[in-house]
């Protein structure tokens, strides 16, 4: 089923789609990209498309994402059945009016993604925030990589891991990775001792003498996992490591990271660096042909 389906590589996740295509036994298109001299982004599909079923795979980390998206789902309008897989959806901590007058960005962009009527379906691995999905016109489903960031840390053997998010809005995934393999897991909270004296701790457990792994969605500048592992290191863990679903490490997040001891960092693949440990091609064709 999953081989008559024809998978478009989009410019931000050449080796994802490849792994997707593989995954289905299907063909990866060959697509051509490149820039005129004013900087605009020109985007070809190569192959032959009409009437056929395609899959779109591209992630929306920067701006030039979006446009290949676009320019994508335009170039396949002939075709039979259009599926966009967005690994990582860029913009949606931009999910509501903070102060009047704001764009609510991650609407804007699912509207311009459903709008022409060209795409059928959309999946978008783990959305910062999933009532984002509602702003797609079009079906719009959640998956979960979580399980996967668990099988990889179960096998790579740490001792006896702490899971730890670094604020309450990592909690749930913290323990989508802990749960299925008994692992503890806590986040971290922000602690007032006096008037200008305030300690971020673990809100439950010690983790003196224990192996931790802190969790997050998406590290971006690194600051938040940087502040996060200095504050365990602090507390005498013996070793840290960090795990994210989208890792972007932008300006200096890697040397961040690493400066506060953290021994290593661990990321999929729904952007593609030297940390994209753990792949998501299996889980996203799976759902491809149920
Ligand atoms: C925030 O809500 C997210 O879950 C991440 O914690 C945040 O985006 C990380 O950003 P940075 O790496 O720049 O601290």
């Amino acid at each position: 089923m999953g081989e008559k389906m024809k998978i478009i590589p989009g410019i931000s996740s050449q080796l994802l789609a490849t792994r997707i295509a593989a995954e289905l036994g299907a063909e990866a298109c060959l697509c051509e990209y490149k820039r005129f001299p004013d900087g605009e982004l020109y985007t070809r599909v190569i192959d032959k498309v009409k009437d056929e079923e395609v899959v779109i795979v591209q992630s929306l980390m920067a701006d030039t994402g979006l446009i290949a998206l676009l320019q994508l789902i335009d170039a396949v309008e002939e075709a039979h059945k259009t599926t966009v897989v967005i690994p990582y959806l860029g913009y949606a901590r931009q999910d509501k009016r903070f102060r009047p007058g704001e764009a609510i960005s991650s609407r804007a962009i699912a509207r311009g993604i459903s709008f022409a009527g060209i795409v059928d379906k959309i999946f978008v691995v783990n959305v910062h925030n999933r009532a984002v999905l509602e702003y797609f016109d079009v079906e719009a489903r959640h998956l979960d990589a979580a399980p996967l960031l668990g099988e990889y840390l179960a096998k790579r053997g740490i001792v006896d891991p702490v899971i730890i998010g670094p604020d309450e809005g990592a909690r749930d995934l913290a323990k989508s990775v802990a749960a299925p393999h008994g692992f503890e897991y806590d986040v971290l909270e922000k602690k007032r001792i006096s008037g200008d004296e305030v300690i971020i701790q673990p809100k439950e457990l010690s983790v003196k003498g224990k192996n931790v792994v802190i969790v997050d969605d998406i590290i971006s500048t690194g600051g938040t996992i940087a502040e996060a592992a200095s504050m365990i290191r602090a507390r005498e863990a013996i070793e840290i490591y960090v795990a994210c679903i989208h890792g972007l490490f932008v300006q200096n997040a890697t040397l961040r990271i690493l400066n506060a001891g953290v021994k290593d960092i661990i990321a999929t693949d729904t952007i593609e660096s030297i940390f994209s440990k753990i792949s998501v091609a299996k889980m996203v064709a799976d759902e491809l042909i149920k």
